[in-house]
């Protein structure tokens, strides 16, 4: 089974309480979304493998180490995990980015996809899958199976909000997969809303209700 990591840092939890909060507008919502997935990318990369190097200093020769040539990639489930690339891009720049668009059936709450475009090369890179909400965990399973069929074998997934059936249904379908968060939830509403959640990401990132 994959590990659920929950990154309390404090800084993490202060501006995941002000995302949550229903009186946030959109401007502040969408900086607040990239500062938490910022500090997140600093926690979520705390394994990355280094190398050493051999450079000089102005004052002499130094060996010191840096982040092993093995390229990253980004994948942001579409639309809300464009809210998330940005914050996590100031911390990696050099990382990869594709797109997996899913939406979830409104009805039957099950993912639809209908985009996917990832970097080449898949089977060699670090993957980390991007979306700030993992409700029933359909959307995640999902990105997850496309970006394996296109040849990753090394995939994180980062949320901001779990619900626990989401993540019982990523570690089932995905076991290989460890799944980084800021906060596990209570669970779901009839809706398949994450309660208390933040409501729906995608609006009110993008001020589209
Ligand atoms: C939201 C969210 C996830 C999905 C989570 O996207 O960004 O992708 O729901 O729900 P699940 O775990 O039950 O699948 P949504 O379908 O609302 O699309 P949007 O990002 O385009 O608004
Ligand atoms: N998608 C969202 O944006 N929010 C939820 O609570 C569940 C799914």
């Amino acid at each position: 089974m994959g590990a659920v990591h929950v990154l309390d840092h404090p800084l993490i939890q202060h501006k995941l309480t002000h995302i949550r909060d229903k009186h946030t507008g959109t401007k502040e919502f969408r900086s607040l979304v990239q500062e938490v997935a910022m500090l997140m990318a600093y926690e979520i990369t705390r394994d990355l493998p280094l190398v050493d190097v051999e450079i000089e200093t102005p004052v002499a020769p130094a060996r010191t180490r840096v982040i092993e040539g093995k390229t990253l990639a980004l994948v942001a489930v579409l639309r809300a995990g464009l809210g998330m690339l940005d914050g996590i891009l100031a911390m990696i720049p050099n990382a990869k980015v594709g797109h997996v668009g899913l939406y979830r059936d409104p009805d039957t709450l099950q993912p639809v996809e209908y985009y996917c475009k990832l970097p080449p090369h898949m089977e060699v890179r670090d993957v980390i899958v991007v979306d700030p909400m993992l409700a029933t965990g359909g959307s995640a399973v999902a990105a997850i199976r496309a970006v394996k069929e296109r040849g990753a074998t090394s995939i994180k997934l980062m949320c901001l909000v779990a619900a626990p059936e989401g993540i019982d249904k990523v570690r089932t379908g995905h076991p290989d997969v460890d799944i980084y968060v800021a906060a596990v939830d209570q669970g779901l509403n009839a809706h398949g809303y994450i309660v208390p959640g933040l409501g729906d990401a995608g609006d009110r990132l993008f001020g589209t209700r």
